[in-house]
């Protein structure tokens, strides 16, 4: 079942679109509330309200011991500073890890554990893979100037949470600075 040849054979990197799976497209507008520079997001989206990001997940079964993987796509681009992200979470079942793989393109995962705030800033590339673990808050950003692509593989049973995060964000912040990704804490900006 899981192949990942047969799994990317599917997939169409230019879109980021994964033939059979269920699709998530996230627009600039439905990233409300993730990026630190307000007026440089509502510039942005007055411009206009561009695919940032597109996930194709598979879901083949639903036992304990089961895995479910999606494969994610970020278009590159910036908001003020702060490359395009995705919106990020925590599993709803906590003690869920999952691991990354990067396929194509460039990118970083900003991780964040959930009782101790500390965050750590890792690359996310081709041949590169993230294992990020339970309890850990997760977004992932594009750095690169061609779509960032990659494979995460979760248990069945992980599901999203999105609330903690839509409610204080990351404690840290990814910036360009001197065109090389940089983690700065957001109460220092
Ligand atoms: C699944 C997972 C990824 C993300 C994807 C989009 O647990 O971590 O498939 O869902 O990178 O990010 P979010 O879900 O934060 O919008
Ligand atoms: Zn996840």
């Amino acid at each position: 079942m899981f192949n990942l040849d047969q799994i990317l054979s599917r997939y169409n990197p230019v879109t980021g679109e994964l033939a059979g799976a269920k699709s998530t497209e996230r627009y600039l507008a439905d990233l409300r509330g993730c990026f630190a520079n307000a007026t440089a997001y509502e510039e942005a989206l007055a411009a206009g309200n561009p695919l940032l990001y597109r996930v194709g997940s598979v879901e083949p079964a639903a036992d304990e011991g089961d895995l479910h993987y999606g494969v994610g796509c970020i278009m590159p681009g910036k908001i003020g500073d702060e490359y395009h992200l995705t919106k990020g979470h925590l599993h709803a079942w906590r003690p869920a890890a999952e691991f990354y793989f990067g396929l194509s393109g460039e990118g970083v995962m900003l991780l964040e554990d959930e009782a101790t705030g500390e965050s750590r800033l890792v690359p996310l590339r081709p041949h590169h893979a993230v294992y990020v673990p339970g309890r850990t808050a997760h977004r992932t950003m594009n750095t690169g100037t061609a779509p960032l692509t990659y494979l995460g593989v979760y248990p069945a049973r992980a599901g999203h949470d999105y609330g903690a995060i839509a409610q204080r964000n990351f404690r840290c912040v990814v910036v360009e600075r001197a065109g090389q990704p940089v983690m700065l804490a957001r109460n220092q900006l």
